[in-house]
């Protein structure tokens, strides 16, 4: 039982209100600071796939097995979120917290593990934002990051799920994850490195995703590149994300995206920009040219063209939205406006250039484009200075 040794926790310090320490708010980037609580929730096989009670201790190294699952077979998910400080008011805000919360849960389901309930995820965000609050950066540089952690923390050596679960929260302050800051990005698309494939777990936000791109993103950073666009594994030829990021292209008034088949993260970010771009009177569509595209029907069936538009549902919100999503092709991107990337730590992120097989494709950037009115519009909702009418802060 590891939760015996986490770093003890006499009381929550709710004293020091103000202040982060010697940390300089002006130049935070996507870097760690520790900071002095996390929230640890465990379920043992007793427990039934429940969560039976959670609690904040100080921030710490945690002792797992060597032969826990999380360790030996990459049983584990994680969620990115962000607590900015509310403008002249008390407080905090945090942005569609329940979206990450069932994301964890079909995560899970697809992991073989156990999840927190919608409200013990929210809550136990709370307590860490609170418990956390000095870290909070100042309003305008930056947020504090949330990483929710569900990980398989039982020791187990054959291949099965472990026989306990442990969620962990931690917090770090933040500010622009691309070391370009708010500049544009430069990208390269990797032909031969794939991110996922039908039927594996792109879909999912599994930590067993984000280790393999390491490569193709160190490869693209030794040649100067900021980080890889990712095409489809079977037609390399769609658009599927960037390695931490989706990937939207503007053609016109088309705002485009890659439909999610299960190989593209969901991301909340990026239905948050579906949304307001819609809002603002763009088409969004996941096809430049409007023409119905080949798409293929099912993720085991790669070779079945149809040519229909299809309809995906957004498995995070829990509802039955509908969402008219096609395939963006690499030829669309390059006959592209605008490309940008969206996501809970990038935002949204201009794309000033993207290099395929060894040709540089330039995009219009700054001021008057998509992009920079869709960053204003959700950073002014999630920073709580612009009214939020779609309920989306908490
Ligand atoms: C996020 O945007 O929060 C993510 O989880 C991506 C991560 C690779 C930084």
């Amino acid at each position: 039982r590891w939760q015996s040794s986490l770093p003890q926790l006499d009381h929550v310090d709710r004293s020091d209100e103000e202040s982060g320490g010697e940390i300089d708010w002006d130049n935070l980037g996507f870097g760690l600071t520790p900071t002095d609580y996390m929230y640890v929730m465990r379920s043992s096989p007793e427990d039934l796939g429940a969560f039976p009670r959670g609690e904040l201790c100080r921030y710490g190294n945690i002792e797992l097995s060597p032969s826990s699952g999380v360790l030996n077979y990459a049983q584990g998910l994680f969620e990115g979120m962000k607590a900015y400080r509310r403008p002249g008011r008390a407080g905090y805000t945090l942005f569609r917290p329940e979206e990450n919360a069932r994301r964890m849960q079909h995560g899970a389901e697809r992991m073989c593990m156990p999840a927190p309930s919608v409200d013990q995820f929210v809550s136990a965000v709370k307590e860490t934002v609170v418990a956390n609050r000095r870290w909070v950066p100042p309003q305008g540089k930056g947020a504090l990051y949330l990483r929710p952690l569900l990980m398989g923390s039982g020791p187990i050596l054959g291949l099965a799920p472990a026989p306990e679960y442990t969620f962990l929260i931690y917090a770090a302050p933040v500010g622009n994850y691309f070391k370009e800051g708010l500049a544009p990005i430069n990208l390269v698309v990797d032909d031969e490195f794939h991110r996922a494939m039908p039927g594996g777990t792109g879909g999912v936000k599994t930590i067993a995703n984000y280790a393999p791109v390491l490569k193709a993103q160190m490869n693209a950073k030794s040649k100067g590149f900021t980080d890889v666009l990712y095409l489809d594994a079977v037609h390399k030829r769609y658009l599927e994300e960037v390695s931490s990021c989706n990937v939207f292209v503007v053609k016109g008034g088309v705002v485009a995206t890659p439909a999610t088949r299960g190989t593209i993260l969901p991301g909340i970010t990026r239905k948050s920009v579906v949304e307001l771009a819609r809002d603002r009177g763009y088409k969004v569509t996941a096809s430049l040219n409007l023409s119905l595209v080949p798409f293929v029907h099912r993720a085991h069936n790669f070779q079945q063209q149809l040519t229909v538009p299809y309809r995906t549902t957004l498995i995070s919100s829990g509802l039955a939205e509908q969402v008219e999503e096609r395939l963006v092709s690499i030829d669309d991107l390059i006959d592209a406006d605008e490309v940008f990337c969206t996501g809970t730590a990038v935002v949204v992120a201009p794309v000033s250039t993207v290099t395929y097989q060894g040709r540089r494709h330039e995009f219009r950037t700054g001021p008057d484009t998509v992009a920079q009115e869709l960053y204003t519009t959700l950073t002014s909702i999630q920073m709580g200075l612009a009214e939020d009418n779609k309920g989306w802060t908490v």
